[in-house]
């Protein structure tokens, strides 16, 4: 890879920020003081330093957030707030993008990459990754509702989906859920629910796959994933 390209990628600016990095003898390769930004380096092997720090190269990055709610899961938005938005500097050069879609209105657990084949394997449909929500509904749910979502219910426009599991944790007025899904339908769990003639009002993302939201982190924050984390959402079988 080109030098310029590898230090822009690792957010020491544009190319041409970078440049001038380079004309001012900041960047070693090797511990070589390097003149010229198209010199080629070895991602994994050359030895790159600027002022004197290495730097460590990284092709992807893989984010968690505790999505807040009012601000759209998309990259750009006309008029609202994105989950791009806020990030900070040092990871947004990385061109992270979410990994599917929650709605506005909801919150929780959504993943920030910009590897392709990861975001590929965890949305590609025969996977069937389970994506567990957490909701408050208006209206009492009722163990018949569970044997609906059981057998996947009809959505306002005829579709089908796939079994849910209904967990009810309270029931009343306003009742208290869990609901497992495999899908992930345009405003699925609020049109599996209005199919049983119940609205959610509150809707919060806790797992995706054997990975859990990190309940540690406040809304509207995010950190890296750990290896370990890493290491469950791969899904390469
Ligand atoms: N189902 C919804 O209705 N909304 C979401 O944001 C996610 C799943």
């Amino acid at each position: 890879m080109r030098l310029d390209k590898f230090l822009a990628h690792m957010g020491f600016g544009t190319r041409r920020e970078v440049k001038e990095l380079i004309k001012s003898k900041a960047i070693q390769v090797n511990d070589v003081v390097v003149k010229d930004s198209s010199l080629h380096v070895k991602e994994t092997e050359d030895v790159v330093t600027v002022y004197g720090d290495i730097v460590h190269y990284k092709e992807f990055i893989y984010l968690m957030m505790n999505k807040p709610p009012g601000v759209v899961s998309a990259t750009e938005d006309s008029r609202d707030q994105t989950v791009i938005d806020l990030l900070d500097d040092d990871v947004r050069h990385f061109d992270v993008y979410p990994i599917g879609r929650l709605d506005k209105d909801t919150v929780g657990l959504l993943l920030l990459t910009n590897d392709g084949a990861l975001t590929h394997r965890l949305l590609s449909p025969n996977k069937d990754v389970p994506k567990v929500y957490f909701a408050k509904i208006d209206g009492v749910v009722v163990d018949s509702d569970i044997e609906a979502f059981s057998n996947g219910v009809i959505l306002d426009d005829g579709y089908h989906t796939k079994p849910g599991i209904l967990t009810i944790l309270s029931s009343g007025p306003v009742s208290e859920i869990e609901l497992s899904i495999t899908e992930g339908k345009f405003h699925q769990v609020k049109r599996m629910f209005e199919s049983v003639g119940k609205t959610v009002v509150y809707l919060k993302r806790l797992s995706m796959g054997a990975l859990k939201l990190d309940e540690s982190l406040a809304e509207g924050s995010y950190r890296e994933l750990t290896e370990e984390e890493w290491d469950k959402i791969q899904m390469k079988k």
